[in-house]
């Protein structure tokens, strides 16, 4: 079975993050989002991955490379404009050829990876398997409808009026029955190849589409609240031997729950932190300062009176100020001060498209 991980699109909703970088490779526990897709192919017994790039694909094959680090092999498939999860398909024709394949949206978070979907699909005679979710507002999403046997009754993409509740996640397994299909699609209303329309039509011509109910959280990471959601699960989620202490928590600091300390990295005496949380490389919590659950800090960056709480901080990240911040994003090289020279007031240089809320 091959895999193809998507990563293209342009990020749009997750902007200003999004000017300079692509959207996957954001961090989750101090990890690029991909690096959790990739695992989960590599779990599910995948072995040959094409990811799929979009126009801003920085960063992802410096970082990813052939893919050797993860145990898999990584080939890249340049998409260009993102034309929609069906198009991106139709790029990966070559590399496909007659193989099933695993599916697999980069910006989606599993609990449990993809594994139990392609053992459904193993044991079974489906000509796709796609995974899903009940959730409380489904017009963001693919909704598929089934009835009193779990058939499938409809599928649509992002519906005004849904007819259940029940959202397409982004996994999805297909034989090869897929491509024609795919081939002889036509744009949607909003001018994208839609792979839910694929879905419909295998449906209606083979009636062996099966729809598996998830096991366990998901998140769907387009919005930057979803990021910080993500990021708290994650590290809820992680094992004991995750957080390990590599270095150096002073006598006289106050750290309790599960705390994460990269080389280089310092916790000084008076300093307070309370896990889950993980600290990069070279992380300096000086003495005063407090971080809080769910609180991710990339490397190099150094923490002085503030207190962080719920946050994703990205790498060189300074913060010098007396005041609590949570459930916020930001963004690599940022340094956060305070004005002690008048005139009084707060002192912004934002990107466009940044957020402040005071
Ligand atoms: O997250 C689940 C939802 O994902 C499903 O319920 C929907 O049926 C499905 O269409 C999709 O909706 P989104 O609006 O979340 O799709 P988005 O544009 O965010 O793209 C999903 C991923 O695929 C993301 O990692 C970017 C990538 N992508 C997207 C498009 C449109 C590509 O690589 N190429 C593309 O052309």
């Amino acid at each position: 079975m091959k895999g193809l991980l998507l990563a293209g699109g342009h990020g749009t909703r997750l902007r200003p993050l999004t000017w300079n970088g692509n959207k996957h490779m954001l961090p989750i526990a101090n990890r690029p989002l991909l690096y959790y897709g990739l695992e989960h192919l590599k779990e599910a017994g995948v072995r040959d991955v094409a990811i799929i790039l979009g126009p801003i694909k920085e960063g992802i094959e410096e970082q990813i490379g052939d893919g050797s680090r993860f145990g898999v092999r990584v080939h890249y498939i340049s998409q260009g404009d993102p034309k929609g999860l069906a198009h991106a398909v139709l790029c990966a024709r070559e590399f496909l050829g007659e193989d099933d394949f695993l599916m697999y949206l980069g910006d989606n978070m599993l609990e449990h990876g993809a594994a139990p979907y392609v053992q459904r699909f193993a044991q079974g005679d489906a000509t796709a398997v796609v995974g899903a979710v009940k959730v409380k507002d489904p017009r963001h999403y693919g909704v598929v409808e089934l009835d009193g046997q779990s058939r499938i009754v409809s599928i649509e993409e992002k519906p005004a009026l849904p007819k259940s509740n029940l959202a397409l996640i982004g996994v999805y397994l297909f034989t090869p029955a897929i491509h024609p299909i795919i081939e002889s699609l036509k744009p949607s209303a909003r001018g994208e190849l839609e792979i839910t329309d694929a879905i419909w039509a295998l449906h209606q011509r083979t009636g062996k589409v099966q729809v598996i109910e998830l096991d366990g959280w998901w998140k769907d990471t387009g919005q930057p609240n979803d990021l910080l959601e993500a990021n708290e699960r994650v590290l809820a989620s992680r094992p004991p031997a995750f957080f390990r202490v590599e270095g150096r928590i002073d006598h006289g600091a106050n750290v309790s729950g599960h705390v994460a300390l990269g080389p280089g990295g310092e916790i000084a005496a008076g300093a307070t932190v309370r896990g889950p949380v993980v600290l990069g490389q070279n992380v300096r919590i000086e003495s005063g300062a407090y971080i809080g659950p769910y609180t991710s800090i990339g490397d190099g960056s150094v923490i002085r009176r503030a207190e962080v709480e719920r946050s994703i901080l990205m790498e060189n990240v300074t913060v010098d100020v007396p005041f609590r911040i949570v459930d916020s994003i930001v963004g690599r090289g940022t340094t956060m001060t305070e004005r002690r020279h008048l005139p009084k007031g707060h002192s912004f240089v934002l990107g466009d498209a940044s957020q402040v809320v005071l």
